[in-house]
């Protein structure tokens, strides 16, 4: 008979693992930080974390992995509201997906409402071990599949997908305001 122990690791084991993935990307970004400072402007702006300061992630129980670049000394917005964030979103490769940057404009979005990315909830509003964040605050996350999309792709739009599935997502967000 099969036993349900053989489908996967032990907890500790999984964050184990999550640690050393967090180590590897520390080494991703910084690479990407390299690139950025010897090329154009517009790249810069596009990247919008060049000149941030690094920070170590600090891994909780839930899998997910966050650093203040800078904490905020605004409020924290009160659950349920609508905040302005900007963001980058990058694959562990370095790839960027998705960018408020880009846009040119910050994202607005609600929060402790279950509308957005388990990972961005705990890690904007805080919880399970994770500070919430201020207003003005930089904040890096590393959000598990498993707080994010999961293990089918997603993004899909006429048979393309934007992200694999299983993708584990890293997040530069800056928490801009409160939506007035
Ligand atoms: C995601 O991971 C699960 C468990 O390891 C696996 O069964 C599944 O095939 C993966 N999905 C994709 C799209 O790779």
């Amino acid at each position: 008979p099969h036993s349900t122990s053989s489908h996967g690791a032990a907890p500790e084991d999984q964050r184990q693992s999550a640690l050393r993935r967090a180590l590897r990307l520390r080494v991703v970004l910084v690479a990407v930080h390299f690139l950025d400072s010897s090329s154009g402007a517009t790249r810069i702006e596009y990247y919008a974390t060049v000149g941030d300061k690094m920070c170590d992630l600090s891994l909780v129980k839930s899998g997910l992995a966050y650093c203040d670049v800078e904490v905020g000394t605004g409020v924290q917005p009160p659950r349920g509201e609508l905040i302005n964030v900007h963001y980058t979103a990058r694959f562990p490769d370095g790839t960027l997906f998705d960018s408020s940057y880009k846009r040119g404009r910050p994202l607005t979005m609600r929060i402790g409402a279950g509308k957005i990315l388990r990972g961005l909830e705990q890690g904007i509003s805080g919880g399970g071990g994770v500070p919430p964040m201020l207003v003005g605050g930089k904040r890096k996350l590393m959000i598990p599949a498993s707080l994010a999309y999961g293990p089918e792709p997603a993004g899909c739009f006429s048979g393309d997908c934007n992200i694999p599935g299983n993708s584990t997502l890293l997040y530069d967000l800056f928490l801009v305001g409160i939506y007035k």
